[in-house]
């Protein structure tokens, strides 16, 4: 029987009302340098939770200050941090929706205003020095910060959590052989690769329970599909619930699509990883997906269980509604503003337009 966008999907118990969720999508200015959560991004997300959509993760948070993007990010590690988070999540719940957070650390591409850059190798760093090495003893440390981390998710009322496992962050980096060089049992194959990552699901498992989701996004190919779903794999073997797909450090195999596709080839890793892991875990893909009808069609044909929205849901917070009931909403422009840092964040002309229409 066919899917509909408007089905609901069980993860670990929860379920989500229907199939589009909204990605992480840091909020580069709302935080001050506490890291705490402002009423800017409760007013964010409850306006997001209003309007149809099935989850929300809640933008990239650092598990520690130095694995910020930069002095104004979210974070969670430290317990005075989990205070403000409640009001995010009961807007979520208030409404229905399925909540996660998504932990991050930066790693090689830590911004040196906020600290060093630490990663698997010491691989040359965007500044053009050398990354620090990180020792076995750093590497536990830091695994217990993702968990520490999501110790306190739980405590602000989150169904659970998700790793940041892409776009050239700290576990993506231990995942790419291009950033990873170890010979130890961290680095070589895939599996030992997704160690890093596998070891703190494993342990968020054992902190948080058995009716916490966790979740991945991680990277769809790296450069290529097969490595990637191996890294996958591992992790589903130790209880990942939930697989959200992106890029990761390295341009991806672009033979994964022929042109015909009603997607990009970003959006097409979900699609692969679909393919594999389909009816043992549920999948979702992202990237350019800013008409109802292309939503219907990942669904209505099977391609995905879940799609993520992140600047048609920034544009315009109804877009949800417009999939599931053909209302009228502002489609993102695809220009760049929202994206590049807090000199330009949050001046979405797609914005500005919805709200001189309100
Ligand atoms: C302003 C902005 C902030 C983002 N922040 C995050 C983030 O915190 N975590 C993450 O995994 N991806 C982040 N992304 C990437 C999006 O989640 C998404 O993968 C990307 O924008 C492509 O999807 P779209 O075409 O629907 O925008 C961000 C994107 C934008 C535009």
């Amino acid at each position: 029987m066919m899917t509909l966008v408007s089905d609901p999907i069980i993860i670990r118990g929860k379920t989500i009302k229907n199939r589009m969720t909204y990605a992480p999508t840091v909020k580069f200015d709302f935080a001050g340098d506490d890291g705490k959560v402002t009423q800017k991004h409760i007013d964010h997300y409850k306006e997001r939770a209003e309007h149809g959509i099935g989850l929300i993760c809640v933008e990239a948070t650092a598990v520690t200050p130095e694995g910020r993007f930069c002095k104004t990010h979210l974070g969670f590690w430290e317990d005075g941090q989990i205070e403000g988070h409640k009001a995010i999540t009961k807007a979520c719940h208030d409404n229905d929706v399925v909540v996660l957070i998504q932990l991050n650390h930066t790693g090689i591409t830590a911004n040196p205003e906020c600290g060093p850059a630490i990663g698997p190798s010491a691989v040359e760093t965007r500044s053009g020095g050398l990354a620090h090495e990180m020792t076995i003893d750093e590497i536990h440390a830091m695994q217990q910060k993702f968990v520490d981390a999501a110790v306190r998710a739980k405590k602000a009322g989150y169904d659970g959590i998700q790793l940041h496992g892409c776009h050239s962050y700290l576990i993506n980096q231990f995942i790419c052989s291009k950033t990873n060089l170890r010979t130890d049992l961290y680095g070589g194959t895939p599996e030992n690769r997704a160690r890093f990552g596998a070891e703190i699901i494993q342990a968020i498992r054992a902190a948080c329970g058995e009716d916490f989701i966790i979740s991945v996004r991680t990277a769809g190919a790296d450069p290529e599909l097969a490595d990637m779903i191996a890294v996958a794999e591992a992790y589903v073997k130790v209880g990942c619930d939930y697989l959200q797909v992106s890029h990761g450090v390295l341009p991806p195999d672009p033979t994964l699509v022929d042109g015909t596709e009603p997607y990009n080839l970003i959006c097409s890793l979900g699609v692969h990883f679909h393919d594999h892991f389909q009816g043992r875990v549920p999948v979702s893909c992202v990237n350019s997906l800013f008409e109802p009808q292309q939503i219907k069609t990942l669904i209505e044909q099977g391609l995905v269980d879940t799609v993520d929205l992140a600047r048609a849901e920034l544009a315009d917070p109804a877009f949800p509604e417009a999939v599931l009931y053909g209302t009228p909403f502002v489609r993102c422009f695809e220009c760049k503003r929202c994206q590049y840092g807090p000199f330009t964040a949050h001046k979405c002309p797609a914005e500005l337009k919805r709200r001189a229409g309100a």
